[in-house]
């Protein structure tokens, strides 16, 4: 028996959890597990098999639904002869919209509910696009609490036609609205209310039950990612993964990439058993012939398939975090079975919810969606997500926190890269350093603006060019002026700022410099760019540690002044955050220090290794 997976959502109180009660009430087959939890939690008495009290069935449904807002999707399973049902039921708050794109992304279908009386809501239009991003190819449009509109043809046709305006450019396989009144169950399986007969298409049980789900992943050539690698003992070493797309048998000859070797399948193990073949969406164990280089997150193909693995991609994004997505900061990207480094190189446009306008954007906000580039710290295999959900889907993660911070699919790759290679050199960076007889790194001073930066700074490479050393100061307000120029002391532009600055200070070392950055530099996300930038032991972070009122006591340059007036916006500690080091490698409290004998401090301690 076919399964059809599918999605329900819309605003808040459009009546999804009386909709799911209703499909499952209905359907009589509930899982029996699943009815015992429900039954439990609603504390609705009756031995099983009998039906639920109706009523009570959509409050426990409500209950779970809202403790679960914090954690996930919840999955509820029924059946009708004809067709098993996996409905992914999420929560229609706005601020959840990550569930619903979750659920979504292994959906074929999504139920979009509207209220008769409200009709298409900004929120439709978000789960439309969203749902749309992610895949799914047929959308019913379930216009409920048509009791409450007195079954009005013409506002149901209105809405229909509404939607179908807004709808028409996403290229959604198949729109179709069915009247229904979820609480009575009208039109829910079976029709012929006697207000609705002007009705004549499907119920909505109909119509899951017949929309066609030829499974298309199936028909598609064969694609594993490799979940692990499993060697239990040195007799036996197979490869775990799900099958993205189409199927693999004994003794078919098959290829991993990215590197392209070949070898046959021995045996397929599903579970416990040995089986002869899989298909897309099992899990399986794969032992070859011979003994290849396979690790997670490779890729098996058929022999004649090639997958050309890349760094830069075009991509869509639906951003899920309160934090906006900032080009330039480091993020984590998971992308089937891959984990790896990744920035946003730029944002090409933002959707508007409403109108499909591309805007121009310098940031992605809460629940906004945008097409951007992607450059990953390495190469990895996949595919663009309309050939293969698995191979294209991915979500970015923070570097800290572990938030997913958004949801997103590979367009295409970007070609720009590939004719670009590192020229290998044969002067090195040691033999440069050698000639000044040094040894190259990069000191980074963070902190307030009036903290003393500069002024540590500038006695440090006295003292260190007194020693006959080679040294260089990047400095904030000097780079400001020409290299970034450009750049003013929002976020992103702070972002943009530190990676220029890092990039810089990396290729002076390179030259063999000692380089003294000096800049206010207030997260901690950049900062941990920056280090990453540089090998172990090349990057000391300096904290130059002055209380916000200390600083602005002294306001050297008037600017905290200003600030306060409200002259100057975005000013560091005072309208825009600056985030201490948790461990500087050097922590130079300025209150109890004097400038001269910080300098001498840090010089101390640098000496010995430069
Ligand atoms: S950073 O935050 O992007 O690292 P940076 O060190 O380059 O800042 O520049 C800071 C200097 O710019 C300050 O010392 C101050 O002189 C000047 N400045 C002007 N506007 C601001 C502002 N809004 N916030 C902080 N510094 C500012």
């Amino acid at each position: 028996m076919q399964t059809l997976r599918f999605i329900t959502c819309g605003s808040v109180d459009d009546g999804k959890s009386t909709l799911i009660g209703r499909l499952l009430y209905e359907t009589k087959k509930v899982f029996e597990d699943q009815l015992t939890a429900l039954a439990a939690e609603s504390r609705v008495h009756g031995t099983q098999g009998e039906r639920l009290d109706f009523a009570l069935l959509v409050d426990g449904l409500a209950a779970e639904r809202e403790q679960g807002i914090t954690i996930d999707v919840a999955y509820r399973y029924f059946a009708t002869e004809k067709r098993r049902f996996i409905v992914a039921d999420t929560p229609g708050h706005e601020q959840y919209t990550r569930n619903m794109a979750t659920a979504a992304s292994t959906a074929d279908v999504a139920i979009l509910l509207i209220d008769a009386r409200k009709g298409v809501l900004v929120q439709t239009r978000r789960h439309s696009r969203i749902a749309r991003l992610l895949g799914v190819r047929h959308i019913v449009l379930a216009v409920n609490k048509m009791d409450l509109v007195d079954w009005s043809e013409a506002r149901f046709k209105d809405i229909e036609a509404d939607y179908a305006r807004f709808a028409e450019p996403l290229g959604i396989q198949s729109i179709t609205a069915i009247p229904i009144a979820a609480i009575d169950g009208t039109n829910i399986v079976e029709r012929g209310h006697a207000e609705a007969l002007w009705y004549k298409g499907p119920s909505l049980i109909e119509w899951l039950e017949t929309i066609p789900v030829g499974d298309d992943q199936l028909a598609k050539p064969f694609a594993m990612p490799v979940q692990w690698v499993n060697r239990p003992n040195p007799d036996f070493r197979g490869f775990s993964g799900r099958l993205a797309s189409g199927s693999v048998s004994i003794g078919d000859a098959v290829r991993v990439a990215p590197s392209g070797v070949g070898s046959h399948v021995r045996r397929i193990i599903n579970g416990m058993a040995d089986t002869n073949k899989a298909v897309a969406g099992q899990s399986v164990t794969l032992v070859l012939d011979d003994e290849i280089d396979v690790s997670r997150g490779d890729v098996f193909v058929g022999e004649t398939q090639t997958i050309t693995p890349a760094d830069q991609f075009e991509a869509n994004l639906v951003w899920m975090s309160d934090k906006p997505l900032q080009a330039g900061r480091a993020y984590i990207i998971q992308l089937h079975r891959i984990s790896a480094g990744v920035t946003v190189s730029r944002i090409k446009y933002r959707v508007a919810i409403n109108t499909e306008e591309h805007l121009a954007a310098e940031t992605l906000a809460l629940n906004e969606i945008g097409v951007v580039n992607l450059s990953l710290d390495r190469l990895v295999p996949y595919a663009a997500y309309d050939e293969n959900r698995m191979l294209g889907g991915f979500i970015l993660v923070d570097r800290i926190t572990n938030e997913t911070l958004a949801a997103g699919t590979i367009r295409h790759a970007l070609k720009r890269t590939d004719n670009l290679h590192w020229q290998a050199l044969d002067i090195t960076k040691k033999a440069r350093a050698a000639l000044k007889h040094q040894k190259a790194f990069c000191l980074w001073l963070t902190g307030l603006s009036g903290s003393g930066k500069s002024t540590i700074a500038n006695l440090v490479e006295k003292n260190l060019h007194a020693e006959g050393r080679h040294t260089y100061i990047l400095d904030g307000d000097n780079i400001r002026q020409g290299l970034n120029r450009d750049l003013g002391f929002k976020e992103s532009d702070r972002v943009e700022n530190i990676r220029r600055v890092a990039e810089v200070a990396k290729l002076m070392v390179d030259a063999g410099l000692i380089v003294i950055v000096s800049f206010i530099s207030p997260y901690r996300e950049e900062r941990d760019m920056a280090r990453r930038l540089f090998e172990e032991g090349e990057f000391v972070e300096v904290f130059v540690d002055t209380p916000l009122d200390l600083c602005e006591q002294r306001d050297v340059k008037g600017l905290y002044a200003k600030a306060r007036k409200g002259d100057l916006k975005n000013f560091t500690g005072i309208d825009s955050p600056y985030e201490p080091p948790h461990a500087p490698d050097i922590h130079i409290k300025t209150e109890s220090m004097t400038a001269i004998n910080s300098a001498e401090y840090i010089v101390e301690q640098l000496l010995p290794k430069a």
